[in-house]
């Protein structure tokens, strides 16, 4: 198996807050991980050293084999493997639904305007607006948004798809239009390391469910042990509050 991500001993602080506490792991080839834990475990942080929005005090992230927390590493060329959509969408407000797609191709991977087109136009189908590509993002519900943020970063042809609670700040009904994109993608074969709530979808589509608390990964394995039947007393209680929230811990 290829490994396609490798974390090593990552560590990040913010100021005396020691956020990720020597985080181990690898993303193969084709795998779809779903990440897990309580809020404030350090899950966003995660994500964000992987594509090096945040820059980690010690350890190391290789994406295909190259070592991106090296300081001879050109940014750009390794961001340009990795697709991140994030909770809140950030599309671009002053660009249309195409517009938003051919930007970072033409700027960055110096496509024309009319193979950018083509490219944006071939996701949006895939994702099920390509009705709506003169449409501006206010104009969209924040389903069609995000599934617009999935269009525009499928558009750069990633290796990897980070995705950060893709689906959290949507309204319940339509959590699903945007789960089912993400299932689609899965089945396509592309590689996906998504933190999320859902956990009807992390056992259905993950390979693999890690679940992070305090900075560390607790456990991880197939989502049938980690949701199904997990071995640490930390998972069994946040499963508990995230499958039954009004559920309390005895004290
Ligand atoms: N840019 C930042 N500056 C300072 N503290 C931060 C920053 N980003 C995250 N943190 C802190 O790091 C911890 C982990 O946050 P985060 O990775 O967002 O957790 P999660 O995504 O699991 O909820 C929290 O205590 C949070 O307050
Ligand atoms: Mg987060």
């Amino acid at each position: 198996m290829t490994e396609l991500i490798e974390i090593k001993n990552l560590n990040k602080s913010f100021g005396t807050n020691h956020v990720l506490r020597g985080i181990d792991f690898t993303v193969s080839q084709g795998e779809v991980v779903c990440v897990i834990g309580p809020s404030g475990s350090g899950k966003s942080t995660l994500l964000r050293c992987v594509n090096l929005l945040e820059q980690p005090e010690e350890g190391q992230v290789f994406v295909r084999g190259e070592d991106i927390t090296d300081r001879d590493c050109h940014l750009d060329d390794a961001r340009k493997h990795i697709g991140m959509v994030f909770q809140q969408f950030n599309l671009f407000p002053h660009l249309n639904v195409l517009a938003n797609c051919t930007i970072a191709q033409t700027t960055v991977l110096r496509r024309s305007a009319a193979e950018a087109e083509q490219v944006a136009r071939a996701n949006l189908d895939r994702v099920g607006l390509n009705d709506k590509v003169t449409a501006y993002p206010a104009q969209l519900s924040g389903g069609q948004q995000q599934r617009v943020a999935i269009a525009r970063a499928l558009s750069m042809d990633p290796a990897v798809m980070l995705f950060d609670e893709p689906t959290s700040a949507l309204d319940p009904e339509l959590v699903g239009d945007v789960l089912t994109v993400m299932r689609k993608l899965a089945l396509d074969g592309m590689t996906m390391l998504v933190v999320t709530h859902e956990m009807a979808f992390a056992r259905e589509v993950a390979d693999r469910v890690v679940f992070m608390d305090d900075g560390v990964i607790v456990e991880q394995g197939p989502p049938a042990e980690v949701i199904g039947n997990p071995s640490h007393e930390r998972t069994r209680v946040f499963l508990k509050r995230v499958l039954d929230p009004t559920h309390v811990e005895p004290t």
